[in-house]
């Protein structure tokens, strides 16, 4: 049975499953080479296809996540991957503003006409997106044309509810043996809900909750923009910006959210609803510093959010564990107070890893395996439970010999350096503080280099980061980089809670003094907090052995690891995205599976 699970539009993104196991996924955007590529993930099915020596026609089913209007008429003129700041200001002053301020029927794709890419989509449905746009009764008509044109057949394409999709991929990723569970899923938005709570035990999930009242993702959205970063992308540097705020400004700012949306008390409660997230808090805000803006804010978003799990957590007092996925459980800070909420209550904590909307695919063809009861809102898995199906995410590209060998002769016709991978050498070049590539293997999926495709350095000295910085990330001056550390040590490198599973980067953690010494270019250069990668021989086997023996020849268990991509790029996936990395940047070498390539030093 080979079953396909497909995101249409801004997530583009698609996976496939053979006889109920996860063979390959990836991000269309990876393969397109455009950062945010929007539209159908044709060369993503064409490349899993391939890999696993099937054709289209045999292929039994397609899972397609969301059941209502996606926003294809965004996918259309590409607004992930060509949009600047100041088009999204557009966006808001002509295209939300008269919509919510004026109560006018505005369209999209009449503001933004010139940026309209017709060959995102073939010319009937861009005729068709152009003339009526998108909406709830023609979404899936739309979306099913798309299918079968790729597939040349009408294929079974089931359409699967956004908030569902979220919540089976806490529970397929989660390795806790739970008995009974609280599973917490939340968002901007995904067919009209937001903030959804299920139950779910050995063999079933029941929704228990939902609402599309909560505000926390608009607003850290449009306060991204008002802040001058990209929303939809950079939330997280509001984030990293967070702890430089001054309490007593932040907490202004944080008082100024909370005569709007007050409390969680069974559902979600308005003291005053905003008629907007930009507009209006653009002129509350005026005169306070953007630091203090992202303290206030994250200081709210926590205080908001810890409420909702707390009322449920109080309520199922049989659940022993809890879980989190979609949008905004990417927020690690947040992630890191939820847990230490569960442990006060005796509760396991998993945050499904990397769990924005790309993630869907890879819980979507799993829905073939359940039973759908619409009726009650509940799913019960078929014979075998589907609990831990997913326990890994390099399930991309696969950077094989042929790839390799077309780096190593490239290397050669620039007279680099290429040598067999020696691993004590190349912990001798990393003490030395030299920044290396590392890509072999599958891709991650998803937002979080997991050592296949990452850059990695020794974190002792806190200038290493400038050198990153110089010669190839460019990252902003206040994000800090992440620590990899091998399992073996993340108990003397952190001050570890409750969560155990720092597999995918999912949390924040506080770092221990050991840890402070010799990680200071991978944790928070000011709160010196961290957002660590525990390494184990099951989960990169490869990453594990390099770090064993950086430590074995430093003493230090520890790399820091950050994706291997350029400014503005998607992460590396093939040779030719490695070599144009390596053109476009001052980076010491590279790791490769058997080899290493080094830039004369
Ligand atoms: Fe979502």
């Amino acid at each position: 049975m080979n079953i396909i699970g497909l995101s249409i539009g801004e997530q583009c993104a698609a996976s496939l499953i053979i006889d109920g196991k996860l063979v390959g996924a990836s991000q269309e955007e990876r393969f397109e080479k455009k950062k945010g590529y929007s539209g159908f993930p044709t060369k993503t099915l064409g490349y899993l296809l391939k890999q696993n020596n099937l054709k289209k026609r045999d292929i039994d089913y397609v899972y397609v996540i969301n059941e209502q209007v996606t926003g294809l008429e965004f996918s259309l003129i590409q607004r992930f991957n060509s949009f600047s700041i100041e088009d999204y200001l557009a966006e808001a002053k002509n295209y939300y503003y008269p919509i919510l301020f004026k109560n006018k029927k505005v369209q999209l794709l009449k503001i933004f006409k010139k940026k309209i890419v017709k060959k995102t989509f073939p010319k009937t449905i861009v005729d068709e997106l152009i003339k009526n746009g998108e909406n709830n009764k023609n979404t899936q008509i739309i979306r099913k044309k798309l299918v079968n044109e790729f597939f040349g057949k009408k294929v079974n394409v089931k359409f699967i509810n956004h908030h569902f999709s979220h919540a089976l991929y806490a529970y397929i990723t989660n390795p806790i043996n739970f008995k009974k569970a609280l599973i917490f899923t939340a968002d901007s938005l995904g067919d009209n809900e937001n903030s959804n709570v299920y139950l779910a035990d050995q063999n079933s999930m029941q929704l228990l909750f939902k609402s599309n009242k909560l505000n926390l993702g608009r607003l850290f959205r449009n306060l991204t923009l008002l802040l001058g970063l990209k929303p939809y992308q950079h939330e997280y540097k509001l984030m990293g910006l967070a702890p430089y705020a001054k309490k007593k400004e932040a907490s202004k700012v944080k008082l100024i959210f909370k005569k709007y949306l007050q409390k969680f008390d069974g559902k979600w409660i308005y003291k005053k609803k905003p008629k907007d997230h930009y507009f209006t808090f653009k002129k509350l805000l005026e005169g306070f510093r953007f630091d203090n803006i992202a303290g206030g804010l994250q200081s709210y978003f926590e205080e908001i959010i810890l409420g909702w799990f707390l009322y449920f957590i109080k309520r199922y007092k049989k659940i022993d564990t809890v879980m989190f996925s979609g949008g905004l459980a990417m927020n690690i800070k947040l992630n890191q107070k939820i847990d230490e909420l569960c442990k006060k209550h005796g509760l396991n904590f998993f945050v499904a890893p990397s769990s924005d909307d790309y993630s869907h695919v890879l819980s979507l063809p799993f829905f073939h395996y359940v039973n759908n009861n619409k009726k009650i809102k509940k799913i019960t898995m078929r014979r075998n439970s589907l609990r831990k199906k997913i326990n890994n995410l390099n399930l991309g590209f696969d950077f094989n010999k042929f790839n390799q060998q077309k780096v190593l002769n490239w290397a050669s016709s620039k007279n680099w350096k290429i040598q067999n991978l020696n691993l004590k050498k190349l912990s001798y070049y990393l003490e030395k503080d030299k920044v290396f590539a590392l890509c072999h293997g599958n891709s991650e999926f998803g937002a979080r280099a997991l050592g296949f495709r990452s850059i990695i350095a020794d974190p002792k000295n806190f200038d290493i980061v400038k050198k990153i910085n110089l010669s190839v990330k460019k990252r902003d001056f206040w994000m800090p980089f992440a620590p990899a550390i091998l399992d073996n040590y993340q108990k003397k490198y952190l001050k570890l809670n409750n969560f155990k599973n720092h597999y995918f980067m999912a949390s924040g953690a506080d770092v221990s003094e050991v840890g402070k010494k010799i990680m200071s270019a991978a944790i928070h250069p000011y709160d010196l907090s961290s957002r660590p990668q525990i390494v184990s021989k099951d989960k990169n086997m490869f990453f594990y052995r390099i770090i064993k023996s950086f430590g074995d020849f430093s003493g230090r268990y520890t790399l820091l690891n950050t994706s291997l991509n350029l400014h503005g790029l998607p992460i590396v996936n093939d040779y030719k995205d490695l070599i144009y990395i390596l053109e476009n940047s001052l980076i010491d070498g590279c790791i490769l599976e058997n080899k290493i390539i080094l830039r004369n030093f």
